[in-house]
């Protein structure tokens, strides 16, 4: 059955709850029984996407494709070894290929007028920090010749020494918090865990690359970018160039998917800037390859975490501690944050909780989907269930039974806290009640079958200082904010928020986004997008109407910006959510199949059920890839990412995603901003991986402490 938007009214939140969340939605929802007049927009429904059809036709113009005159095109030239210096640069060869226009080299590129974000600084120096840095860039009249000379250019490097790989020690603090004594409740517990486990690095790897074109006009500098944010590049850019913010314009309309790597500008961005200030005034255009991306645009680091447990006979927990250990780059710090989700998720009167930093010679490390808290929950989740099992209750009982009354870390009432609604509600539709305690006794021919349970949360912020214009004419609304929609449905929601607002009907609003014309608007990143571009957007619906009241005059304007919470200050902000998994392993080649997930989540309000759904079911998927496949291999003897690109790097394909559902619970929240929302960009892919690792446990008896859960981590 189709729903379709424009012939069904808006359906409110008592719609969207918990018996028609998710897949179930479009069986109940009321479209074909509905009257045909247009009424008031309610957050809830289930629109299409406003940019569907433009992106399904081809026509909605990404970053790369926006028509620019007499383009050129930039290759790169990457360094060969991970650490040391260039000690000469030959081009004459690449020069001489007809149709280049110009090849950069640290001797020969302009100076950017700040070079203190060194992942930036790009061109400024010999120094190599990390194998695939750029050393070089050429310019031409098509990408084949600007690709064609690259491979020309002649480097020289003086290598020094370098280390990639992350192991299971050392590295310096980057946080710690400590409440009682965990080492003495360790030791007079009746049941305690002390495990370490590892997640690997990982990337970023949307369909769209990174993409850029750049030009140089009398105003300044124009960028039509693939990013996560056009004011987050205008900020960034505008002083490595010496400019003021005003003289960069940034245009983001459309964007191929980020999850967190087009958070902020990478290095491509400023060498295609730096290169078109030698093309004599015409664009130049960069389409990073899926190759270059491994090393250029951002990863995950790899984890080593230490979980220790201790709880009493009837499996109270005494003392929670997680030790996590990541890497970060020599030239730019950067902390995923691992063991931060450790200090809410459970009651504990004793805690301790760290993470350290381990500089390598490594690409940058950046925002990947739930910075921290995915590998950390990961982590928390499987050592939890362990400890389930040690204690002999059932895993879903375990999490109820060492729910916390307050945020154990500030002592803060929760905004919001339905985590036990979450996991009664997924142990029902999951019918786990008929499931055997036992691992490894369920067989169903030469497959090996269990089920598994992982909680998951992500923190609810709201970012200050983005700001939305609302203008009626010719019967319509129009809502301004230079917010980016990176593919999760931001166009749509956007518009959603604004007519329940102006308490108008979804059809008579026209979002405009994606571009630095625009009032200010904050990143789409930490699930902040809704909850931060909303909040501006009600307060310019809001002073809209206190004005105009509900006949406003032709061409009538109002503005709005986010405002201070004081309930920010009162209570502790989080999204939470129970994963459930079902998987089958073979029990002579260890191959591992995922027939079933469910997710159920309390994220506040919903806005649109549609593509909230695609959100959540979307971050499941990535987790399901993250505990399947997801891997990049470093060599530890040249510094590089061997499987870098497709064939190599894994990601979850139709193939391993059968039955996948999401749902959720109808919770109201008045303290987190004024619609109600959490954010649900992020909280899909928490505790994925640990449900499937958990079933894995269940069906087999083996329990894999380090990700991806491969076939031979099976075999005994
Ligand atoms: Mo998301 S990793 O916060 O862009």
């Amino acid at each position: 059955m189709r729903v379709s938007p424009r012939n069904s009214p808006a359906f409110g939140t008592e719609a969207a709850a918990v018996e028609t969340g998710g897949t179930s939605l479009a069986a109940v929802a009321p479209a074909e029984t509905a009257p045909a007049e247009v009424a008031p927009e309610r957050l809830g429904a289930s629109r299409e996407r406003l940019d569907g059809p433009a992106k399904v036709t081809g026509t909605a113009p990404y970053a790369y494709e926006h028509p620019v005159e007499e383009p050129a095109y930039l290759h790169p030239v990457q360094a060969t070894i991970a650490r040391g210096r260039v000690t000469s640069i030959d081009t004459g060869a690449a020069e001489a290929v007809p149709g280049v226009l110009a090849v950069l080299t640290h001797t020969n590129a302009p100076r950017l007028a700040d070079t203190e974000d060194a992942e930036l600084a790009v061109l400024q120096s010999d120094a190599v920090a990390f194998r695939g840095q750029f050393v070089a860039a050429v310019v031409a009249e098509t990408p084949e010749s600007a690709r064609h000379a690259a491979d020309l250019v002649r480097v020289g490097y003086g290598e020094q020494p370098h280390e990639v790989e992350l192991g299971p020690e050392g590295g310096t603090p980057a946080a710690r918090t400590d409440h009682g004594d965990l080492e003495a409740a360790m030791a007079s517990a009746a049941v305690v865990l002390d495990r370490t486990y590892t997640t690997p690095m990982q990337h970023n790897n949307p369909m769209e690359p990174h993409t850029t074109i750049a030009q140089w006009t009398a105003d300044g500098l124009t960028l039509h970018e693939s990013t996560q944010g056009v004011y987050s590049v205008r900020s960034v850019v505008a002083p490595v160039f010496g400019l003021d913010p005003e003289q960069v314009q940034v245009f983001a309309p459309h964007v191929g998917g980020g999850f967190g790597s087009k958070g902020l500008p990478h290095a491509p961005l400023v060498l295609t800037a730096l290169a078109a200030q030698r093309s004599g005034g015409r664009p130049v255009k960069f389409a990073v390859t899926r190759q270059q991306m491994f090393a250029l645009t951002g990863h995950r680091t790899p984890t080593s975490q230490r979980i220790r447990l201790a709880a009493d006979d009837r499996g109270r927990l005494s003392a929670i501690g997680h030790d996590a250990l990541e890497h970060t780059a020599r030239i730019k710090e950067f902390s995923e944050g691992s063991s931060t989700a450790s200090g809410i998720m459970y009651a504990a009167p004793n805690r301790r909780i760290t993470q350290r930093l381990v500089p390598r010679d490594v690409p940058v490390t950046s925002w990947m989907r739930a910075p921290g808290h995915c590998p950390g929950m990961h982590v928390l989740e499987t050592a939890m269930d362990e400890m389930a099992q040690a204690c002999g209750v059932d895993p879903v009982e375990f999490r109820i039974r060492n729910e916390p009354e307050l945020d154990p870390l500030s002592g803060k009432p929760f905004s919001s806290r339905n985590l036990v609604a979450c996991l009664r509600e997924g142990a029902r539709r999951f019918d786990w009640q008929r499931r055997d305690p036992a691992a490894g006794v369920r067989r169903e021919g030469d497959w090996l079958v269990g089920t598994g349970v992982a909680a998951s949360t992500y923190p609810t912020h709201v970012f200050p200082g983005s700001s939305a214009r609302i203008r009626y004419e010719g019967g319509r609304y129009a809502v301004f904010i230079g917010a980016a929609d990176l593919g999760t449905g931001a166009w749509t929601a956007l518009a959603q928020i604004a007519a329940e607002a102006l308490e108008v009907p979804f059809e008579v609003v026209d979002p405009h986004i994606g571009s630095t014309e625009f009032p200010t608007a904050t990143v789409a990143g930490g699930s902040t997008g809704i909850t931060s571009w909303g909040s501006a957007i009600v307060q310019a619906a809001t002073s809209f109407r206190d004005q105009y009241g509900t006949q406003p005059p032709e061409g009538a304007e109002a503005e709005g910006a986010t405002q201070p919470n004081p309930d920010a200050e009162r209570f502790s902000m989080h999204a939470f959510g129970a994963q459930f998994a079902e998987v089958r392993v073979h029990a002579d080649t260890g191959e591992i199949r995922v027939p079933r997930m469910l997710g159920v989540f309390a994220a506040g309000r919903i806005v649109n059920a549609r593509t909230a759904r695609s959100q959540l079911i979307g971050g499941m998927t990535m987790g399901l890839s993250m505990a399947l496949h997801e891997h990049s291999v470093l060599d530890s003897r040249f510094g590089h990412v061997v499987n870098h690109d497709f064939a190599g790097y894994h990601i979850a394909a139709h193939a391993d995603v059968d039955s996948i559902e999401a749902a959720w619970i109808d919770e109201h929240d008045p303290h987190v901003n004024p619609m109600g929302t959490k954010g649900i960009g992020e909280i899909g892919i928490v505790g994925a991986a640990a449900a499937v690792g958990n079933a894995a446990y269940h069906a087999t008896g083996v329990r894999v402490r380090d990700l991806p859960l491969t076939p031979e981590k099976f075999l005994r």
